[in-house]
């Protein structure tokens, strides 16, 4: 089996010999970058979090009821820190339900079977490492299951990658399965833009942090200092974009990939999409399978939403 850190490495030089450099958003989350993502969702700019907070708090009893029939495999799909997902959780029968959260970081997966525990004692948890493209395939069982997949994090995918990965649930699931899908909806740029570039740099240093990672883990010898932080949102199209631009002609040298990249002034490295939606786009990304839109949550600034798509056939 491939390690993390050749797949990571392989990764690296792929994204970073590529005529449009590119790194995937998928590495940000080292321990350092778990704990910059846990400062950003308490930023003000980072609205994205508060609003669905407020749509489980205040209608995750409306939406354990629509799955109050039976038993309930819940998995949840980058699970994080699970602090949303236990205001959902709270309000279903915990002799019905077992809760799967997936994570590609093993400490996100210790911390949250730790908090759910003390969070929710009776709540059934197993959690798994690991990467849920790769997991898919795990999920054709004969149980009865919601997969949750919250914070816009289909919105890190471009809407091809979003319309396969979607397709490939739809496959393993079983009819009267559903995703209860998180989305960030399309709005203005002095709303969205700021979520990814606030005043305090936090957003910059966990961009950044990605070049860090691949010097500790890589045994590269990026200097952060000249490169820094650009995010751009197109509001027509709905899409912001986070890049690494560097800010003067530069090499840099990676011991384990034995290459060396080079840099121009002002080149970028593209590290994350993150699209914003209406329910046209997600009905583009639906079409084809049988998933229907059941069930439609806002907060009370429409800025985000939580959609129940179940399987019909
Ligand atoms: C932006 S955080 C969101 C966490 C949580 N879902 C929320 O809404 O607050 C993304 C999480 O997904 C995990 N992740 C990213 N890509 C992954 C992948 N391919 N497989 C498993 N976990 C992944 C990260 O480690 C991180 O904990």
């Amino acid at each position: 089996m491939i390690s993390e850190k050749t797949l990571f490495a392989q990764h690296v030089e792929k994204g970073l010999s590529d005529d449009k450099k590119f790194l995937s958003s998928m590495y940000f989350y080292d321990k350092k970058g778990e704990a910059l993502f846990r400062q950003i969702m308490k930023l003000d700019e980072y609205y994205l979090t508060d609003c669905e907070m407020e749509i489980l708090q205040s209608q995750g009893k409306n939406i354990a009821e629509i799955f109050d029939d039976g038993e309930l495999e819940i998995i949840e799909l980058g699970a994080g820190d699970g602090i949303k997902t236990k205001e959902l959780l709270r309000n279903f029968d915990f002799n019905q339900i077992t809760y799967r959260p997936i994570d590609i970081s093993q400490q996100a997966i210790i911390d949250i079977t730790d908090k759910m525990n003390e969070w929710l004692p009776a709540l059934k948890v197993k959690g798994i490492c690991g990467d849920y493209f790769k997991m898919i395939k795990d999920f054709k069982t004969d149980k009865r299951k919601l997969i949750l997949f919250l914070g816009s994090n289909l919105g890190n995918m471009t809407d091809e990658q979003a319309k396969g990965f979607i397709g490939q649930l739809h496959h393993v699931m079983n009819s009267g399965d559903s995703i209860l899908l998180g989305l960030d909806l399309i709005k203005s740029e002095n709303i969205v833009l700021p979520a990814y570039s606030d005043n305090k740099g936090i957003t910059a240093e966990f961009n950044l942090n990605l070049l860090h990672r691949i010097n500790k883990e890589l045994g590269g010898n990026f200097k952060l200092k000249d490169f820094s932080h650009l995010a751009t949102y197109n509001e027509k199209e709905g899409i912001a974009k986070s890049y690494i631009k560097s800010s003067k002609n530069q090499s840099v040298y990676i011991e384990e990939v034995d290459k060396e990249f080079h840099f121009k002034k002002d080149e970028l490295i593209h590290t994350e999409v993150s699209r914003k939606y209406d329910l046209d786009i997600i009905r583009n990304i639906i079409e084809g399978t049988s998933f229907q839109l059941k069930h439609q949550f806002t907060d009370h600034k429409h800025y985000f939403t939580d959609l129940i798509l179940t399987k019909s056939n």
